[in-house]
């Protein structure tokens, strides 16, 4: 069998780079693309490409938006495999930028399907997420449940894209796999997510807000556990499917935020607060047909993950304080 080439969009991202890690300690030649943006600090996408351009791993500086380059990019590396990544992502930050998040996520991933309709035996791999769910009150949330009330308009760019899938699949029989990611979390994460933020106001000493008083509950996903489920997905070469990648254990904000304290060895000062417009009080994840179909199987605790994590944050922010 011929070597794997996986060009990975979004590579100096959180989920990108753990997976770009994986892959290539695997055997595969990985090359990436980002537009390394500023939503968070870009210290920390530098920071990650440094470590896989360690490992003879590339990234492309370069936006989605530039569609010609794109082109260029993937017919010159010429993959085996795409991951779809990158893209605009974060709930709260939709209600006040809504054009980047059609920019990046919807008009990015159409020039990446445009660019790869060419080679349509190129399976494309994309990231879209449980926000689709919107509205939906059933818990856990299933692949068969309808997703046609967004709750926010990142929620609708993924479901967007999930149509967008379709569509190229029909027309062109692009093999796709999307994949709707609960609460990703893990070392190198990103600053925007609870978790992060959590984890440094403790470690400051100072309050952390808990919406909804803290009767939030989330299907905390750790990052290994994803990253095997991408690479499991990969291994899909026809058809266009849908899968649910979380952990299916769903925990309420006052665990999560006694877990932090545990790791840091701090109690947290909070602010409980209403509810904000456009979030959602419980999501978790329905993922049968994940473990049967794909073979995937969420291993790692929240308390594990999240010693790890604060392992992480402790070291890193003791060599560089990001955000
Ligand atoms: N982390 C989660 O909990 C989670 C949950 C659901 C879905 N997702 C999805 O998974 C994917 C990866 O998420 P992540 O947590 O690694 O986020 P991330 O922000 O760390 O990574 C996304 C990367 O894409 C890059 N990017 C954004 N717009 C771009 C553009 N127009 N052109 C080129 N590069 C661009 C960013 O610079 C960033 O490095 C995203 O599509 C996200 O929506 C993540």
């Amino acid at each position: 069998m011929s070597k794997q080439k996986i060009f990975i969009t979004g590579a100096a991202g959180f989920i990108g780079s753990h997976l770009a890690h994986y892959l290539h300690d695997r055997g595969a030649d990985v090359v990436g693309l980002d537009n390394f943006n500023d939503y968070y600090t870009p210290k920390l996408k530098r920071d990650r490409e440094r470590r896989l351009r360690e490992k003879g791993i590339l990234i492309y500086e370069q936006d989605l938006s530039d569609r010609e380059r794109l082109e260029c990019i993937i017919d010159k590396e010429a993959p085996t495999h795409v991951v779809h990544l990158a893209a605009q992502a974060g709930v709260r930050y939709s209600l006040t930028h809504p054009e980047l998040y059609i920019r990046s996520n919807i008009d990015g991933f159409l020039h990446l399907l445009e660019a790869c309709k060419k080679n349509p035996h190129v399976p494309i791999v994309y990231a879209s997420s449980s926000s689709v769910y919107g509205r939906n009150e059933k818990v856990p949330f299933s692949i068969d449940d309808a997703t046609d009330s967004p709750a926010n308009i990142y929620g609708m760019t993924k479901k967007a894209n999930e149509l967008m899938a379709y569509a190229y699949h029909h027309l062109y029989k692009i093999p796709l796999v999307g994949l709707r990611f609960f609460t990703v979390y893990g070392p190198w994460g990103r600053p925007d997510m609870a978790y992060y933020s959590f984890t440094k106001a403790i470690f400051e000493g100072t309050p952390i807000n808990l919406y909804n008083f803290g009767e939030m509950r989330r299907d905390f996903t750790y990052i290994d556990d994803i990253v095997e489920g991408i690479s499991k997905s990969l291994e899909i070469d026809t058809g266009n499917h849908i899968f649910n990648l979380g952990n299916n254990r769903p925990e309420s904000l006052h665990t999560f935020v006694t877990l932090i304290e545990e790791a840091v060895g701090k109690k947290a000062a909070t602010n409980l607060l209403p509810m904000p417009v456009g979030e959602i009080v419980e999501t978790y994840a329905d993922i049968e047909a994940s473990r049967r179909l794909l073979g995937y199987e969420p291993k790692t605790s929240l308390a594990t993950g999240i010693r790890r994590f604060v392992d992480w944050y402790r070291e890193y922010s003791s060599t560089a304080i990001p955000n």
